[in-house]
């Protein structure tokens, strides 16, 4: 029975027989050709998997990180964790906590968020699992440096992707990607908020690779107002309608381009039109749902086949890092809300009619 990524992966990950393993059996995500994307692209012959991480426990990547960080937390003694977060780490975190009480132990998970930024699927998943959630008059930014320092002040233990057991769980995606390819893909499409998931990608490709020319080449994408990596400078006042990489000051902007550079990758950035239209077309042509985020993804993959940077005949996984039941506010805006929103008599003719059925009848 698969039990989740640590014991799948024990032997890439700092676990040993003393770890107790909080696990609510992450991973094991679908990789599942796009066609349609792949057409869009233009580019002959080329293949386009989609890795479902919002299939994940908690609905996003963030749970392969969690089981390791919230393992390793209580291996130590802790009874406290706290993190920063866009949301997805919160609810994240507050689900491990809580598997964490079921198992016996005793964790408190707390969470600092950005006021007034945050889905609201994420923010009722981090309450629903019992966390004590803390809204701030700021953005991610700020509330990740008030974590760094509640932790160096208290007893708590940080669970934001600075933590390495974090970027150490999230190198298993890459390896069930090279696990169910027989090989690692020609590049890897990520979108890149706080940096982590670009580099624990890159790390993960390395262990499980050994030939470096068969390794991915790394393309990471921000949102175009929020691209401080792009830029080349921090971005005090980040807004793009993906809260989830809405981040300035990305904590492992150095690893990031380290991943980018030894790769011979990219790091580049999309407009929200970019986002939303890459979003849109992952929901009405390829039938998955993801965050807006996540679609930055294939928007840069769009962008990179028109600017010619990817080449024919090749393989590209795009990692659709959340999902899209998070942001139902976004999917409504994004679809035809307006004839959703008229009510019609319980009758068979008026349903018809507005169903434009008249043409088609049965013979
Ligand atoms: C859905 C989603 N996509 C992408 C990201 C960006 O990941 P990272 O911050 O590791 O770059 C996040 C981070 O919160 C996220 O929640």
């Amino acid at each position: 029975m698969y039990q989740g990524t640590i014991l799948k992966y024990s032997q890439y990950l700092s676990v040993n027989n003393q770890t107790p393993i909080i696990s609510i059996h992450e991973g094991n995500t679908p990789l599942v050709p796009a066609p349609h994307i792949a057409k869009l692209t233009g580019v002959p012959g080329l293949k386009v998997f989609l890795k479902i991480e919002g299939l994940n426990p908690t609905g996003s990547f963030k749970d392969r990180g969690m089981t390791m960080a919230v393992s390793k937390a209580v291996e130590k003694g802790a009874k406290r964790i706290i993190c920063a977060s866009t949301g997805n780490t919160s609810a994240s975190a507050a689900a491990y906590a809580a598997r964490a009480r079921g198992l016996g132990y005793e964790l408190d998970c707390y969470v600092i968020i950005p006021a007034g930024y945050v889905a609201l699927g994420k923010l009722s998943q981090a309450m629903i699992y019992g966390a004590k959630v803390i809204q701030i008059e700021g953005n991610f930014d700020e509330a990740l440096n008030i974590v760094k320092d509640l932790s160096a002040k208290y007893p708590i233990e940080l669970v934001n992707s600075i933590n390495p057991y974090r970027i150490e769980g999230q190198k298993t995606s890459a390896y069930e990607i090279c696990d169910e390819l027989g090989e690692a893909p020609n590049y890897l499409c990520i979108p890149v908020g706080n940096a982590g998931n670009i580099t624990a990608y890159w790390a993960g490709f390395k262990d499980y690779v050994s030939n470096a020319s068969a390794r991915p080449k790394m393309y990471g994408f921000q949102a175009a107002g929020a691209a401080p990596i792009v830029k080349g400078h921090v971005i005090d006042k980040p807004e793009t309608v993906g809260t989830a990489i809405r981040i300035g000051n990305p904590a492992s902007w150095k690893q990031a381009e380290a991943a980018r550079d030894e790769s011979a990758g990219l790091i580049d950035s999309v407009t929200d039109e970019e986002m939303l239209e890459a979003y849109r077309i992952i929901h009405s042509s390829e039938g998955y749902a993801c965050e807006p985020a996540s679609a930055a993804s294939v928007a840069g993959l769009l962008k990179a086949a028109k600017q010619g940077q990817i080449m024919p005949e090749s393989t590209v996984v795009c990692v659709l890092t959340g999902n899209g039941l998070k942001d139902p506010k976004v999917a409504m805006e994004q679809s035809d809300f307006k004839s959703a929103e008229i009510v019609y008599k319980a009758d068979i003719n008026e349903i018809a009619k507005a169903l434009s059925l008249s043409s088609v009848l049965k013979a």
